[in-house]
């Protein structure tokens, strides 16, 4: 497994262009397998996980290929195969995205129950729910899920817990299902809303995306299309962090302040100067030292702090002088970063949803490991500020998220090398 490598200590100066979003890429390019004709992605990522769901789409019978450095042609129109191999599920949970999709193409889908991971469980039960409720009669046994259906008839689906995935994979059979579909209590993030965005460029209507209320009226047919997705508000969150962390000046390009409500403020709060230039830029200034505080975040579907930042902004936090709580409120176990962390030093008690932080104590180096993309983030910022080298194992775990992540650092300042 290759290996972040970090010498501390650097301020970070100059301009990060934030890429586009994994968390729309990802259900964007499943939507693809419903549409008629070709479909041209502008500002795809250049990651792991697009390089999974590449290999997920082509196994089903899809063409997919590169046709510039961010721009992807997806070409569905010999999707035969309904079932997705074990291997490609067992590489990433995302791969359940392509069901809704696969129902509305082929009439069924077969996907393997993806594993949990490192920050919990994962269920797929309100994926299940709601495609049933439109008409999908699963079968499930020996961890493979098959879906069937005649034709897909639009329902009133509310979900227990807006999630994000089942928001999506619901939408996206809805688009194609016959009469209207109402989801309430849907997830409400950014990522919704470019899909819904994607799927009306389609030619889908749907309407309420990024509220909890979504309908979707569905059409016979969708169209191929050509569309940009949305800017990647956890990397953008995520390199904030980072020149908080290490010291400096960064002006983030192609970032939307908006998509992350819950941080700017607290940044602010804490003596992190954030400028919004315009819709697309935000600078960041850090101070510097930073006085005393007494910080609590508690995660939350949008717009609640993102769970997806929240090891991140833990790692900032021992930076500042003081005892802060760090509450996990949307995944059962995603504080495994600690255990990592106190190998650097840091002073930080963690259970499985809570985390007691002790700032403003310097950390040194360390061998650590990546637990998960973010938690490798996480860590990626901590070393950033440790007196003494870090070796960060996981190299390709946080590049499932973080395209050129090390280059890019290093071209505001940091000394970061990859093994
Ligand atoms: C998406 O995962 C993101 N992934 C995650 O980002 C993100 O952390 C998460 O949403 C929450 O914002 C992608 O978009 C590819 P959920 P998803 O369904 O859809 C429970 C990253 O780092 N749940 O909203 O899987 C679940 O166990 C990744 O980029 C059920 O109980 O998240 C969890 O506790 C990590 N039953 C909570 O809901 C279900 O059927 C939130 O999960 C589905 C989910």
């Amino acid at each position: 497994m290759g290996e972040f490598v970090v010498h501390g200590g650097h301020r970070l100066e100059g301009a990060v262009r934030i890429n586009g979003a994994k968390n729309a890429a990802l259900p964007i390019m499943a939507a693809a397998i419903m549409a008629e004709d070709p479909v041209l992605l502008h500002g795809i990522p250049r990651l792991r996980d697009v390089d999974v769901m590449t290999r997920v789409l082509q196994a089903v019978g899809a063409e997919v290929h590169w046709t510039a450095a961010h721009d992807l042609l997806i070409d569905p129109r010999s999707i035969q195969h309904y079932a997705v191999p074990l291997d490609l599920m067992q590489e990433m949970r995302a791969s359940l995205f392509v069901t809704g999709p696969l129902l509305a193409r082929l009439g069924q889908a077969q996907v393997f129950q993806p594993g949990g991971c490192n920050i919990g469980d994962r269920p797929i039960d309100l994926h299940v729910q709601g495609l049933h409720q439109l008409g999908a009669i699963p079968y499930e046994g020996d961890g493979i899920l098959l879906l069937q259906c005649s034709t897909l008839q639009g329902s009133d689906i509310h979900l227990s817990y807006p999630s994000v995935g089942a928001t999506e994979n619901i939408m996206m059979a809805a688009s194609r299902a016959t009469g209207e579909t109402r989801i309430r209590n849907a997830a409400m993030e950014p990522e919704i809303v470019d899909l819904a965005q994607f799927l009306e460029t389609m030619g889908a209507v749907v309407r309420g995306a990024g509220t909890s209320e979504i309908r979707i009226v569905g059409q016979k047919e969708l169209r191929g299309t050509e569309y940009t997705i949305i800017p990647d508000r956890i990397e953008a969150g995520t390199l904030a962090l980072a020149t908080a962390a290490a010291g400096g000046h960064v002006l983030l390009q192609n970032c939307i302040p908006d998509h992350v409500p819950g941080l700017w403020g607290r940044l602010r709060e804490i003596g992190v100067e954030v400028r919004e230039i315009d819709a697309e830029n935000v600078e960041i200034i850090a101070p510097d030292r930073y006085k005393s505080a007494s910080i609590s975040i508690h995660t939350n579907p949008y717009p609640g702090f993102a769970t997806d930042l929240q090891p991140q902004f833990t790692a900032f936090l021992l930076k500042v002088p003081g005892v802060h709580l760090i509450s996990e409120r949307v995944f059962e176990n995603r504080l495994g970063h600690a255990r990592e962390l106190r190998r650097m030093g840091a002073q930080i008690v963690a259970d499985q949803r809570v985390a007691m932080v002790y700032g403003g104590h310097s950390l040194h180096g360390a061998q650590v490991r990546a637990l998960d993309l973010r938690a490798g983030a996480a860590l990626v910022i901590a070393a950033l500020s440790a007196e003494t080298p870090t070796i960060i194992a996981g190299r390709e775990i946080i590049e499932r998220g973080y395209e050129s992540l090390a280059s890019r650092l290093q071209a505001v300042g940091a000394d970061v090398t990859l093994t």
